[in-house]
């Protein structure tokens, strides 16, 4: 099946500054796609890029079949487009910046209100339809762009970082949202983050860039297996020392530790290797009185590509609100 964004060698230079270098990836039709990366990697400038607003100084996208550089006028009729900054207007209603925002588009006034009105619902601002956007909470303000991103039907939604600054609870909501989303209308999502767990937990797949280079791509448990699987602990009712054997016996298993009765080791693939192991300590008469399988954290993927640790909280709240104050000032 043919992708919905496919960039080929996608590259974007500032000056001496490669913000985008070479970039190579595929994103599938209908799926979640996470683009994980510190301040600075390159995300936003590969948003811009593929959604047309800058044109790469070297390589191309086809997105939803068209060429970004070829037919940026058709790209823009498949996309939605959610920007890292806040593009809705405070001194607006949410319901009026919809119909503005449908305007832009051209959408003719009946059927931008029958739009407006299914998306205001989806997002479960109906109640808030008619206040002004500067009195919404963070959250608010964020499902009503995902709501203006949505109002020309895109095939596909570009979210640039939709959970920046928001609580953990708001974010999580947020997520719901883009889900519901999907699977309403079956739309592909393209958001970046840099919020590891967040990517982790919510993205069907990821890629991961820094310094404008992809590092790796794949989906969150494919990336944490390649860093070196699974950590299982068991604790056995037996000769620990035979168990152990068996264990160091079996394909994939490494870094076996015994401290007791607990045996402890790393495995490509836990949920797979376990009933296995279980088995074959059955089999000697050993029981397992208790076992645990625990997985990487994404946080150890970032560091094994990158070298680099990256905390989810790196950008904190402090950051955002300095760069609300930015766009407020701009506003004037
Ligand atoms: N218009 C521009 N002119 C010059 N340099 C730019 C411009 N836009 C971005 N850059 C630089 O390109 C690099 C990538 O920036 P980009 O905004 O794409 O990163 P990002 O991954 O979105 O970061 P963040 O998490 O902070 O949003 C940075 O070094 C940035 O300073
Ligand atoms: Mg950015």
């Amino acid at each position: 099946m043919k992708p919905a964004i496919k960039a080929i060698n996608l590259t974007k230079r500032y000056g001496s500054l490669i913000a985008v270098d070479h970039v190579n990836f595929e994103v599938y039709y209908g799926e979640v796609f996470g683009f994980l990366g510190p301040n600075g990697a390159g995300k936003t400038t590969t948003i811009k890029m593929l959604t047309t607003i800058t044109r790469p100084t070297e390589g191309t996208a086809i997105v939803n079949g068209y060429d970004i550089v070829k037919q940026p006028a058709k790209v823009r009729e498949s996309i939605g487009v959610v920007p890292q900054e806040y593009t809705a207007d405070e001194d607006l209603t949410g319901w009026e910046n919809l119909m503005l925002i449908a305007a832009l588009y051209g959408i003719p006034k009946r059927e931008a209100k029958e739009r407006a009105a299914e998306l205001l619902d989806l997002v479960e601002l109906s109640h808030a339809a008619d206040r002004k956007v500067e009195t919404y909470s963070g959250g608010m303000r964020r499902r009503l762009e995902i709501a203006m991103g949505l109002i020309n039907r895109p095939a596909i939604l570009f979210l640039d970082e939709p959970t920046l600054g928001l609580d953990a609870q708001t974010r999580a909501a947020i997520w719901e949202y883009i889900y519901k989303l999907r699977n309403q209308y079956g739309i592909t999502i393209f958001m970046t983050t840099h919020y590891l767990e967040e990517a982790d937990r919510y993205a069907e797949r990821i890629a991961i860039i820094d310094h404008g280079k992809i590092l790796a791509i794949g989906t969150p448990k494919e990336l944490k297996e390649k860093v070196g699987g699974d950590v299982i602990t068991i604790e056995v009712n037996g000769d620990v020392n035979v168990a152990r054997k068996v264990i160091e016996g079996i394909d994939g298993v490494s870094g076996v530790t015994v401290v007791g009765n607990t045996i402890r080791f790393k495995v490509r693939n836990g949920n797979t290797a376990a009933p296995v192991i279980l088995e074959l300590l059955n089999k000697l008469s050993i029981r397992a009185t208790s076992i645990t399988i625990k997985e990487p954290t994404m946080d150890e993927v970032f560091l094994e590509y990158t070298g680099r640790r990256l905390r989810d909280e790196e950008s904190n709240s402090e950051e955002f609100m300095r760069f609300r104050r930015t766009i407020s000032r701009a506003r004037r």
